[in-house]
């Protein structure tokens, strides 16, 4: 008699935000038997985090925006490693998916007469950003939680899923994990599995990032045998909070700057318009005091260079930390104060208001804040087919940040809650069709759904291993110091040989207490999967010898065009699992259609 309790169903999803709440709705309406895993209590997903907005070319307050013009900001803002067929899905479809939220009841912010209001953030040309002040993500959680709770599909919450398995055709049958209130084992068996479990963030110091962003889902895929793409693309949002140190890292909304806020350093001077790319500024203002005039002149300032892609801001802000015109705390100067209103900002952004005022005892009305780069987004992960969001081991689908290629090297701001609904969606279908056409009950071997137990239990029986809450502490400062904003090929080198000691040393933890509740198990179980992404990431950043996007070599500073034309793919291909080796090799782009590649080539 097995100690653990099975579930059967058509299409498992695991992870409950956006893209998985969105994927799960759609297999639902399919008829399918659908249930969502999630390692949180639901509505808590990360997706809250994302506060600026959800980017679509609604054309409500530009009527000139369409979906064209947003898919060339996204390719150009990802630096053109973009799938360009998964950005092009997402610039057509983001409206739908946006106006089809707004039916099932989110509240959005409104123009004057009535339409959905959308604002300014980097990198869009047109005001973009559909909007619920600085709480778009927990209206989109919101709104999708009660779609799905109301529809009647099950819900497994507080679950860790530990591990995918395959049947004996190769096809991802189950998945092993653990209820967290109670430590018992659990294994769900599904006919096809979604995976829409987020970020890896956690594996830095200072990150934006809640405590479920560990990379299970990426490393999962990659322990299964699917192929990742693009690990060492990690996006360093240019404003997170820097003091206190206790909240170093939370996010700080570009809906500030997108509503006026501006960048200074410690002399008071707006430094960003010494970082301007010569591009920019031939299109924009060529002085300060003109982009001032006409930054005044308009209701908005998305062309101030403020609003440059983030890669470029946050570069800039590391720059001039460096160069000694930071703040006492080692960020920059956030400044909405003397730009608006205090009503104006307590109402546009009341969660920073408070964040502010409550964590760091901050006016935001009155004085500016500090701010600095932090970790927020992998842009890297899953590959998988733009229309269907298939990964490349039957059986399994990935949508939201677990899965790459849409972002390329460099995510706009809004266009993650974009991505969620729209990949969301289509890996609904995906896993529905699978499902579908899948005969017979999935089934796994039992002795596999054994030896992933005993692993995962394994650290309560050990006497004299690591403490998982040192290594957690030694890979966040690796990370931070050795694979951060700004990269160089020895400490990269450097980084590879801690983390090859810290997997042997994850294999051997030792924890105590009981299997309820218990964080230092729950955290020896998330380290492989941070121990996994993080070589991945490390992997890529050193085979990826030039700067483009969120990935600088400060070794090699300039992008290179041979590079510009590959992704790099890592798999395990002899061996499978948390201890077998990850292979890295360049592939090239899927080739873009001619017609898509004049709309990139039009002069702005
Ligand atoms: O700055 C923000 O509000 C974050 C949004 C995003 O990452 O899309």
């Amino acid at each position: 008699m097995a100690d653990y309790d099975t579930h059967d169903y058509d299409v498992i999803v695991i992870g409950a935000g956006g893209a998985g709440l969105r994927a799960a709705i759609e297999s639902h309406e399919r008829g399918l038997r659908t249930a969502l895993v999630c390692k949180s209590l639901l509505g808590k997903a990360h997706t809250v985090m994302a506060e600026g907005g959800v980017a679509a070319a609604l054309g409500n307050v530009y009527p000139e925006d369409n979906w064209k013009v947003h898919f060339r900001d996204t390719m150009r803002g990802g630096k053109m490693l973009n799938n360009w067929r998964m950005a092009q899905l997402h610039a057509q479809e983001s409206p739908d998916r946006v106006l089809e939220l707004e039916r099932w009841g989110a509240l959005f912010d409104r123009t004057k007469d009535g339409r959905i209001l959308q604002r300014d953030f980097g990198g869009h040309r047109f005001a973009r950003l559909a909007h619920v002040g600085d709480r778009t993500g927990l209206e989109l959680i919101r709104t999708l939680q009660q779609k799905a709770v109301s529809a009647g599909i099950d819900v497994f919450m507080e679950c860790k899923i530990l591990k995918l398995l395959p049947d004996a055709e190769g096809r991802i049958s189950g998945a092993v994990g653990y209820m967290r209130p109670t430590g018992d084992m659990v294994l769900f068996k599904a006919k096809s599995f979604v995976l829409a479990t987020g970020s890896i963030g956690k594996s830095w110091k200072y990150t934006s990032n809640s405590w479920e962003s560990v990379g299970d889902g990426h490393a999962m895929a990659i322990w299964a045998g699917a192929d990742v793409i693009d690990m060492e693309c990690v996006q360093f949002h240019p404003t997170g909070m820097v003091w206190p140190l206790s909240v170093r890292g939370i996010l700080v909304t570009e809906g500030v700057r997108g509503d006026g806020g501006v960048l200074r350093n410690s002399e008071g001077k707006r430094f960003m318009f010494d970082y301007v790319a010569d591009m920019f500024r031939a299109e924009t203002a060529e002085t300060e005091e003109e982009a001032d005039a006409w930054y005044d002149d308009h209701a908005n300032n998305r062309r101030t260079p403020d609003l440059l892609p983030r890669d470029e801001v946050a570069r800039a802000i590391n720059s001039e930390v460096k160069a000694g015109r930071g703040t006492p705390h080692g960020g920059v100067y956030l400044d909405i104060a003397s730009r608006r209103p205090a009503e104006y900002i307590r109402r546009r952004l009341p969660s920073m208001y408070h964040q502010f005022m409550e964590l760091a005892g901050v006016d935001i009305t009155a004085g500016p804040m500090e701010v600095g780069p932090t970790c927020h987004y992998m842009m890297g992960g899953v590959r998988v087919d733009a229309d269907s969001a298939a990964a490349t081991v039957p059986g399994l689908f990935a949508a939201g940040e677990v899965a790459g290629g849409m972002h390329g090297a460099n995510r706009l701001g809004g266009n993650s809650l974009s991505d969620l609904i729209v990949f969301g969606r289509r890996a609904g279908i995906g896993a529905a069709d699978f499902a579908e056409g899948r005969t017979g009950s999935p089934s796994v071997d039992a002795a596999e759904v054994q030896a992933v137990i005993d692993e995962a239990l394994a650290p309560f029986a050990r006497e004299g291993g690591d403490n998982p809450y040192d290594i957690q502490h030694e890979l966040q400062e690796t990370m931070q110091s050795l694979v951060g904003i700004i990269r160089t090929g020895p400490e990269l080198e450097e980084a590879l040989v801690k983390l090859e000691e810290f997997k042997g040393r994850v294999a051997k933890l030792s924890v105590k207490g009981g299997k309820a509740y218990n964080p230092g198990w729950n955290l020896a179980t998330d380290l492989p999967s941070m121990v996994t992404t993080s070589i991945a990431v490390a992997q890529g950043a050193l085979n990826r010898k030039e700067s483009r996007g969120g990935h600088t070599r400060e070794d090699f500073p300039g992008p290179d065009a041979e590079l510009g034309k590959v992704n790099f793919v890592q798999r395990q291909t002899a061996e499978h699992g948390y201890l077998a080796p990850i292979s890295i090799n360049p592939e090239p782009l899927p080739e873009m259609p001619a017609e898509l590649r004049a709309l990139l080539e039009e002069a702005h």
